[in-house]
């Protein structure tokens, strides 16, 4: 009903996809399956919403006027995820990186201690590096195609070093993980233990494949609530990243304040008003749309599992339980990091975002987003064959 297979050229729309390969030092011919937006149109009741909005042409300061944003949310996170979230949590901002260097800012002094789950969203690193906090990584184990947190060395590691605070990403980019509830329920008790606060970046929840199921992190105690912060955004889901506009859920009022005050050092007050109305749009009416592009990328990722399988030895399908994301072990193929890299960005003429950008334990893979007409993923899966298994024959 809906047809993500249309290729749509969005070369020329100012698209960080599609615009700055030679300004990102790439040719300028790579075809673009890096960052996490897709290229598929948003649905059609967003634009509509858009769309009246440009007729107005008024764009004055403006914000939710009544419930119905709110309640949009509402609805969704109950039927979706069991969560019931009240006004009064909610904190708006232009993104969710914004809000974790917010969190970063308020809840920690520089020079404290901040967790991560590397290989994880690079910007984690840097949102920790760049607001002067001391990073402690906790490298996730791979065992068998599958991660999972390492939780005696991380309990050692929030003695050991003070940390403070925890930056959880469920479902987790890029290995691709839907945190159990008892996994959830372990890394948070571990928290409570040790006072740590868990920033909880939820951005993917609406991404999940079939026999998995997403627990918000605040949902699963009432203790959990009290310390945390949950970041989710309409902007994964329903392809807004460009509108800016995220939804950040705080329930414990003394932490809410000091992000609140925080996000007000910086200068920023009322949200985009395509994004506050593209929001409340999606929540109300993308539900169909969703579960149709849901569909789509599942059926991408049986296509790339049987291409992979098939047709790409020394290479291996971390299999993910959620996000459009995907995350390829090349390690099989005995080539280093950089070998990897050069390969695929001057043989294959891709542009994927490299393994070791996630940090430790990031080398040998790549990240490759599926949310693309199918074609495209079809001929990317083709160039990395060409490139990487089939250049015993070729001459490069
Ligand atoms: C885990 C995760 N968090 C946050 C973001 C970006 O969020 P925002 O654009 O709202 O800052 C992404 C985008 O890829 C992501 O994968």
């Amino acid at each position: 009903m809906f047809d993500f297979d249309t290729v749509i050229d969005r070369r020329g729309t100012h698209s960080l996809k599609y615009d700055f390969a030679k300004l990102r030092g790439k040719p300028a011919d790579v075809l673009p399956l890096w960052v996490a937006d897709m290229d598929f149109p948003s649905p059609p009741e967003v634009l509509k919403v858009l769309e009246e909005r440009v007729k107005h042409g008024i764009f004055g300061y403006s914000d939710a006027a009544d419930e119905g944003y709110f309640n949009a949310l509402k609805i969704w996170y109950e039927t979706r995820f069991g969560w019931s979230i009240e006004l009064g949590w909610m904190v708006k901002t232009p993104g969710v990186v914004f809000a974790i260097c917010a969190a970063i800012r308020s809840l920690t002094n520089p020079g404290d201690a901040v967790l991560i789950q590397q290989p994880v969203y690079y910007p984690f690193e840097s949102s920790v590096k760049g607001n002067n906090r001391r990073l402690v990584v906790n490298q996730l184990v791979l065992k068998d195609g599958h991660y999972t947190m390492d939780l005696e060395e991380m309990e050692r590691q929030i003695a050991e070093e003070k940390v403070k605070l925890f930056i959880l990403c469920s479902p987790h980019n890029p290995v691709g993980r839907v945190w159990t509830r008892e996994e959830l329920e372990a890394v948070g008790d571990l928290c409570l233990k040790y006072g740590v606060y868990i920033v909880s970046d939820e951005i993917h929840q609406d991404f999940v494949y079939p026999g998995y199921t997403h627990h918000v992190f605040a949902n699963i105690k009432p203790e959990f609530a009290e310390q945390s912060i949950i970041c989710t955004a309409p902007t994964k889901t329903f392809n807004l990243a460009g509108l800016q506009i995220s939804n950040i859920f705080i329930p414990n009022e003394k932490i809410r304040r000091a992000v609140v005050k925080e996000i007000r050092r910086t200068g920023y007050s009322q949200p985009n008003v395509m994004g506050l109305l593209a929001c409340q749009a999606a929540y109300s009416y993308g539900e169909e749309w969703l579960e149709g592009l849901k569909k789509y990328l599942s059926a991408n990722l049986s296509l790339m599992r049987d291409f992979i399988n098939e047709r790409l030895p020394g290479i291996k399908l971390i299999e993910p339980e959620g996000t459009y994301l995907a995350w390829l072990d090349f390690r099989g193929l005995g080539l280093d990091d950089s070998e990897i890299n050069r390969i695929m960005i001057e043989n294959a003429r891709l542009w994927l975002d490299e393994g070791s950008m996630f940090g430790a334990g990031g080398e040998g893979f790549q990240r490759i987003n599926i949310a693309c007409p199918r074609i495209i993923l079809q001929q990317a899966l083709e160039r990395i064959e060409k490139a990487f298994v089939l250049k015993a024959v070729q001459s490069w």
